[in-house]
């Protein structure tokens, strides 16, 4: 068997492939960022061919990079941003519209309507999600209401939809000569087309938004021994690598963390931050307003549900500081700024660009920095984004301790903004437990890979890829109880601040 597997990481700001070795360390990689095309307020669009060619790219210059070829791969995993929805042209390849990302609010009427219709309490029993802008089902609708001739050719069988895996998926295996259409249960769970309990599409989730069948991809396990197809074409790794894992990219760093017992839990901090609690075989149905969704499946073997704290915006804050405000240069300064002050100087902001995510669920929500005095500087600001990301998962956390039962002792987290120490420190404060980050900070590319070489016997079991799993890093709580009380009220008074914000 080749040494090595590959894992194609596409995200929301860029696309990544990385190549690991048994151990799981990794051994290559390169990644490229894409466009963020913002053409009102609320929408976020990606190109979808951009997408493709970026994903051709860090493939070529990861092999370039290490000397190795495709041959060198036993197995090819994805993993992806989810929900974000890509309608295309099954004959020319083509995309009929930009890809609607999970961020963009256009949807807000479409997921209002469902609540006021009555069909929210069914969206919420068979998929585990709330009506809300964040999921795929009101992004296709949107398309095939707004986007000339696509509901025609969607009858007709033409237009087809994916996530990004998908038309990974669909491009890698052949494109228009016989691409696989195909995505996996953890994709397909942040739909609210799917049925949590049948792991099938829904007949009746279907109608709520007028989507045909015969659109959506077929669902398969996230870790598949046959394997959703060869890779082929004229790209780097034509005709030779099998893909055989494919999961949503939280579900990717749950199993990168080596959540495999019911009771563990990781927090990936990216553009947003996601939150996952494995539950087991055991579906449970969130009372504090977490989402239930599939965690993994693993061939054959039983599905393994978890519970889900989403956040919107935790990282795509600090860009904003860059990118907007323009107060720092790159997303590394905010950490050296932030350090200049020592507290947040009375400032709270509440980064509330796409409505409040978990556990509150608002889409008439909008951000809001309080508690501004003459004295403050952007120093406060950058210390009170930093904190906006603490609190927030304060909030998934308490509403995944209210449902679960499990008190958390040690927080594992990973992802782009755990390289922040002051953020983890601050982390650790807030929420007065233990923070540990692993020496594999990459554990949505590294799940990706664990769920692919798993399906062809290059790890044999989750145990194994147990040992693996070594701490990097901790943090322990410094603040008092006092101090981490008074923050958390501070925070939640600000938090009320955002709501009905929009009509
Ligand atoms: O649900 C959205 C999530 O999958 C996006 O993750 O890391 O691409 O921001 P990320």
């Amino acid at each position: 068997m080749a040494d090595y597997v590959g894992a194609i990481d596409q995200g929301t700001t860029s696309t990544r492939f990385m190549i690991f070795d048994h151990s799981g360390n990794e051994v290559g990689r390169h990644q490229l960022e894409h466009e963020q095309i913002l053409p009102q307020a609320g929408w976020v669009e990606h190109n979808p061919v951009e997408i493709w060619e970026r994903t051709s790219a860090v493939l070529q210059s990861t092999l370039n990079k290490t000397g190795l070829s495709a041959g060198d791969l036993c197995a090819l995993g994805i993993t992806n941003q989810r929900e974000t929805a890509v309608v295309w042209d099954r004959n020319t390849g083509r995309p009929y519209y930009n890809a609607i990302v999970w961020q963009d609010t256009r949807t807000d009427r479409i997921a209002s309507a469902l609540e006021r219709e009555g069909k929210g309490d069914t969206i919420r029993q068979k998929a585990g999600l709330p009506p809300a802008t964040y999921f795929s089902g009101g992004k296709i609708q949107w398309i095939l209401e707004n986007v000339d001739g696509v509901r025609a050719a969607a009858e007709r069988g033409d237009a087809i939809f994916g996530n990004t895996d998908t038309w990974l998926i669909w491009n890698l295996t052949g494109g228009r000569d016989g691409g696989v259409h195909c995505t996996d249960v953890t994709n397909a769970s942040r739909t609210m087309l799917m049925n949590l309990e049948t792991l099938d599409w829904d007949d009746e989730l279907l109608g709520f938004f007028g989507i045909p069948r015969q659109m959506l991809p077929e669902i398969k396990p996230s870790s598949y021994t046959s394997g959703y197809g060869n890779t082929r074409g004229t790209g780097p790794l034509a005709g030779e690598v099998l893909i055989t894992g494919d999961l949503g990219d939280q579900q990717a760093a749950t199993v990168g963390q080596v959540c495999f017992a019911p009771g563990e839990a990781k927090n990936t901090y990216g553009t947003g931050n996601f939150m996952l609690l494995n539950t087991g075989t055991e579906l449970i149905r969130s009372k504090a307003g977490l989402l239930s969704t599939v965690c993994y499946k693993f061939n054959d073997e039983d599905v393994v549900y978890a519970l889900e704290g989403s956040i919107a915006v935790t990282g795509s804050a600090v860009q904003w500081l860059r990118d907007q405000l323009g107060i720092i240069s790159g997303a590394s300064q905010s950490e050296a700024l932030a350090r200049q002050v020592e507290d947040n100087g009375g400032v709270y902001f509440v980064p509330a660009f796409s409505g409040l995510f978990a556990p509150y669920w608002r889409s008439d929500a909008r951000g809001a920095i309080v508690g501004l005095s003459r004295y403050n500087t952007n120093a406060h600001l950058a210390r009170a984004t930093l904190e906006a990301i603490c609190y927030q998962s304060r909030d998934v956390i308490e509403a995944m301790e209210k449902d679960s039962g499990v008190h958390l002792e040690v927080l594992k987290v990973d992802g782009g903004v755990t390289m922040n120490e002051l953020c983890m420190q601050i982390q650790s404060d807030v929420l007065g437990v233990d923070v540990s980050r692993p020496v594999v900070a990459e554990t949505t590319a590294l799940g990706a890979a664990y769920a692919a070489g798993l399906a062809v016997g290059f790890w044999k079991n989750t145990d194994e890829l147990r040992q693996n799993w070594n701490e990097a890093r901790h943090w322990s709580p410094q603040w008092s109880d006092d101090q981490r009380a008074e923050g958390y009220a501070k925070w939640k008074k600000a938090v009320e601040r955002t709501l009905n914000w929009v009509d």
